[in-house]
């Protein structure tokens, strides 16, 4: 048996680095204020298809929808952003405080080609806010963003970032980019000139060759934009770049989903071969009502969890995971009957101790201390056991000291913990 292809397993030897990002994200989210939520993979079909839009390529080719034994059409979730508005209009967490701030790590499911950085489970670190329309949230989503990947070793990776109007604008913009397509409607792919008539603006985000020619020279939002959506954009360029954080503006950046309204932005990077996007976001002022919630502004970003790790990873090869503070070398069946103690006893203590108990020769278990890259090794054999002292091996320095077997677990707590 085989795991199905663009699905893989993460094993522990790559999971300290994992526990790295997410550990680092979570901190810096609770700091701004973000609080976690967990939600269920699985939604109702319609709510990913009226969010995400039913001319976008998640929705049209790449969702894992199936008829569960009622009948109900389900679908593994492709995004977070569609449940976590769903989650917000259920409990009607607008009543009490609209402003709320989410955060969220956890599974997404896209039935795309697989590649590297590209796998049809993959998985997220999630951010998205209700309840304001300040631009310098946006600047707050980008800033944390920044920093985020700045505290894990990515500098230099500058924020590509958009506006894409809002429905007093759009209609200007599109107009503009129908006639701009007037006579290059042959060139477009077969998908694009369904999407003329039912969603002209998803051409934009189009990856097809010949669609990628015919749109050079092509309007851009930006130009288009209505004097709110205009000073809105103005504000979060400004006080982006009174924090120094880096950014260029992008004005061909449109994004995949269709929700988006005004700010927009990716993290792209090309150290996975081909470009690609290692975080996105953007507001999604309307979508909440669409949903069958009050009129209420937000905005949100995620980041592709696989994707940064395996840029992490090219960066640097420091490992992550966790030495023992102890280990004992047991010899011997008495040994181990005090090596089982003493290592329940110490780990409980919050001392972290690993043994082994296969009754393998010093050589063996010295070598996997260094394996593990133990810092203390504790020896006990029979002799130990007989003269009730047990050599303490220090794998740094190399130092040996010997130490009394009678209160040995707490005289050890105190040698490390000082
Ligand atoms: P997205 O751009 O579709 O946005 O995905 C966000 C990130 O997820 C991408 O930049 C990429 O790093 C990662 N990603 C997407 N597909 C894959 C895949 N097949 N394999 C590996 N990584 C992948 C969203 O999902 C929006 N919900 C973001 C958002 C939140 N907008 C507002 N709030």
């Amino acid at each position: 048996m085989q795991t199905i292809r663009g699905f893989r397993d993460i094993l522990p030897e790559q999971i300290a680095l994992w526990q790295k990002v997410e550990q680092e994200a979570a901190a810096l989210f609770e700091s701004f204020g973000y609080r976690e939520i967990r939600i269920p993979i699985i939604e109702k079909t319609a709510l990913f298809a009226r969010s995400i839009g039913e001319t976008t390529d998640i929705v049209e080719k790449e969702m894992y929808t199936f008829e569960d034994r009622k009948g109900d059409m389900l679908t593994l979730r492709p995004e977070a952003t569609a449940s976590i508005c769903r989650a917000y209009i259920q409990h009607k967490m607008y009543a009490a405080e609209p402003f709320r701030k989410f955060y969220l790590t956890g599974p997404m499911f896209r039935r795309e080609r697989p590649q590297k950085g590209r796998y049809r489970q993959f998985y997220q670190i999630d951010a998205e806010v209700f309840g304001i329309d300040s631009p310098y949230i946006d600047s707050e989503l980008i800033f944390l963003l920044h920093t985020l990947l700045h505290r894990l070793g990515l500098a230099g990776l500058s924020a590509h970032i958009n506006s894409l109007g809002c429905p007093d604008c759009r209609p200007d913009f599109q107009k503009a980019l129908l006639n701009f397509l007037g006579d290059r409607k042959d060139k477009l792919c077969e998908n694009c000139q369904r999407r003329l008539v039912k969603n002209p603006l998803r051409i934009l985000d189009c990856k097809a060759q010949t669609c990628r020619q015919a749109l050079e020279g092509a309007p851009a939002t930006v130009d288009h934009l209505c004097p709110d959506c205009r000073t809105h954009f103005e504000t979060v360029k400004n006080s982006l770049e009174k924090l120094g954080v880096d950014f260029m503006v992008d004005d061909t950046l449109v994004r995949g989903l269709d929700y988006y309204t005004r700010t927009a932005w990716e993290i792209q990077t090309t150290t996975l071969g081909a470009q690609s996007a290692v975080a996105g976001g953007g507001r999604y002022d309307r979508l909440v009502e669409e949903l069958g919630g009050p009129s209420t502004p937000a905005i949100g970003f995620a980041i592709g969890f696989d994707r940064l790790v395996e840029v992490l990873e090219q960066l640097d090869d420091q490992t992550y995971e966790k030495r023992p503070d102890i280990f004992i070398v047991s010899l011997g069946a008495d040994a181990q009957k005090y090596a089982f103690e003493w290592s329940c006893k110490l780990n409980t203590m919050g001392i972290r101790t690993d043994t082994d108990f296969r009754g393998k020769s010093m050589k063996a278990l010295m070598k996997r201390a260094n394996k593990l890259n133990a810092a203390l090794v504790l020896i006990v054999g029979d002799n130990e056991l007989t003269q009730k002292k047990i050599v303490l091996r220090n794998m740094e320095t190399k130092e040996q000291t010997e130490i009394g077997i009678e209160n040995l677990v707490n005289d050890l707590a105190q040698l490390i913990k000082n």
